[in-house]
């Protein structure tokens, strides 16, 4: 059976703690899309590990795969690898010869579009890794695959094929000079040895069948997903997305499992109590805003709430684990939960950060959307309309600062009444028991409702 674990929302909202909570009765943590753009963060035992490409399940020792789905850079592949080995860990990581390659002219030509982009107010706020444009050129059929690295015939063939392609895209289209990036003598040699490291320490495998082969042999598999629902390429707010999918459905096509196998297995919706958003596009629930962020914010500045979401931001660390940026905070978007509910089919949901919202006097949630006089309750499917949405707030009894290390001992029963009022709302609303309640950041602070194992 595997465990897939999903992020509900916009990203950050805990995946990388729950990996590690229930990696304890794991063998092998698969990736299924995204890159380096993901930033999953483990805290045990005094060390925070903040993981973009390696697996979360590598701080428990398990096997981490990238599966085919995901868009690899060695050189952050390698020095992720490399910083955990000098911390103590021995990552061991497979990559799916089928994942496409993140090179450096994908990463320039991710900041030209985003550069492009933002003379019209369209920028993304992408992570600036490359991630795009990488998906873009495997959909095009130019992509080039781990594989293909460790064949330097057909590196250097592939090479020669789209690099004068994304040269003239720069230079022509978008009038950018070019620089080494763009080399392809250049290019070929920094390729063929990461190929050469990749094949010295055994890395590539045909994912699916390295991840059938373990089920066969008894082994559990646990797929964990980067990013969120809302930042789906198919199923989020589109085009102020990432260039994946998060949601359940990319597990399958991401690893070659097959859908039966992921859907025979438990789906795991990772909520954060509240709402955080790095980069653009609209949030009905924002409370204040960010500059550069936010639309509309140069016209309308922070907005009345600021004070509130520089507290939540503050009390919850809320800024990018890659990119430092402050993230946008709002209150937890309920429509947006009910349409992730669906589209992945949670079986169980983990929800965390109920300790950074202790000592609000109350606590709101967006129940539901009034649009154009109607009251809805999922989310609408253009990003136009969704930014015209109203949230309808349903407030909530705030609940006090406690000793959460006691809780997280004591289970479930011991959360404040008013916290659990507010959980017991949100699993009764999508119809989904709650497996994990997140009260602070470390492995142990963590209630356990249920484990997916048993
Ligand atoms: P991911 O990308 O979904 O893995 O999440 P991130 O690691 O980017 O962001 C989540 C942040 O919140 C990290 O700093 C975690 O250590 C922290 N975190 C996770 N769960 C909780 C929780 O329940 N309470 C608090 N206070 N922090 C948490
Ligand atoms: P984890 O796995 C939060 C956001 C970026 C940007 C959009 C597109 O840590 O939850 P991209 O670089 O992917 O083309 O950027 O998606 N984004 C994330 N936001 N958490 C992430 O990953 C994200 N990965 C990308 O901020 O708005
Ligand atoms: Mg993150």
């Amino acid at each position: 059976m595997t465990v897939t674990i999903v992020g509900a929302q916009l990203g950050d909202e805990g995946k990388g703690g729950v990996v590690d909570l229930y990696g304890d009765r794991v063998d092998v943590v698969a990736r299924y899309q995204g890159g380096d753009n993901a930033g999953h963060t483990v805290v045990h035992g005094g060390e925070e590990y903040k993981l973009s490409l390696v697996p979360s399940g590598a701080v428990r020792g398990k096997i981490g795969v990238l599966g085919n789905g995901c868009v690899v850079n060695p050189a952050t592949l390698f020095e992720e690898i490399d910083a955990l080995r000098e911390r103590g860990l021995e990552p061991d990581v497979r990559v799916a010869e089928r994942a496409h390659v993140i090179l450096p002219y994908h990463r320039v030509l991710d900041g030209i579009e985003e550069e492009a982009k933002s003379d019209s107010n369209q920028k993304v706020g992408t992570t600036g890794r490359g991630i795009g444009p990488t998906y873009e050129d495997k959909a095009g059929r130019r992509g080039i695959r781990v594989g293909d690295l460790l064949d330097p015939d057909v590196l250097r063939e592939r090479l020669e094929y789209v690099v004068p392609q994304k040269r003239a895209l720069a230079e022509d289209v978008f009038g950018v000079k070019t620089g080494e990036e763009f080399d392809i003598a250049s290019l070929y040699e920094q390729y063929r040895r990461f190929g050469e490291r990749l094949a010295e320490e055994g890395m590539p495998v045909n994912a699916g069948d390295f991840l059938t082969d373990a089920m066969a042999d008894g082994r559990t598999v646990m797929v964990e997903g980067a990013q969120g629902t809302t930042i789906d390429i198919d199923h989020g707010n589109y085009p102020y997305v990432t260039s994946s999918n998060p949601t359940a459905g990319g597990a399958a096509t991401g690893t070659g499992l097959s859908p039966g196998v992921i859907g025979d297995g438990e789906v795991i919706g990772i909520v954060k109590a509240y709402l955080t958003r790095v980069g653009s596009g609209p949030l009905p629930t924002e409370l204040g805003g960010v500059a550069g962020d936010t639309p509309g914010y140069d016209e309308q500045g922070e907005g009345e709430n600021e004070e509130l979401a520089e507290y939540i931001r503050e009390e919850g660390g809320e800024y990018g684990t890659v990119t430092g940026r402050p993230r946008r905070v709002g209150w937890l978007d309920v429509p947006m939960l009910r349409h992730a509910t669906r589209v992945s089919g949670f079986t169980g949901l983990a929800i965390n950060h109920i300790d950074v919202l202790a000592g609000l006097e109350s606590v709101n949630v967006g129940h539901a959307y009034e649009l154009d006089g109607e009251t809805i309750e999922t989310t609408p499917t253009t990003t136009e309309r969704w930014a015209d949405c109203e949230p309808v707030l349903r407030e909530f009894d705030g609940w006090p600062e406690t000793d959460w290390e006691a809780v997280a001992n004591e289970g479930y029963d011991a959360i404040p009444a008013n916290a659990r009022a507010y959980l017991e709302y949100v699993s009764d609303e999508l119809g989904v028991p709650i497996y994990a309640v997140g009260v602070g950041p470390g492995r142990e602070q963590t209630v356990v409702v249920e484990s997916p194992f048993e």
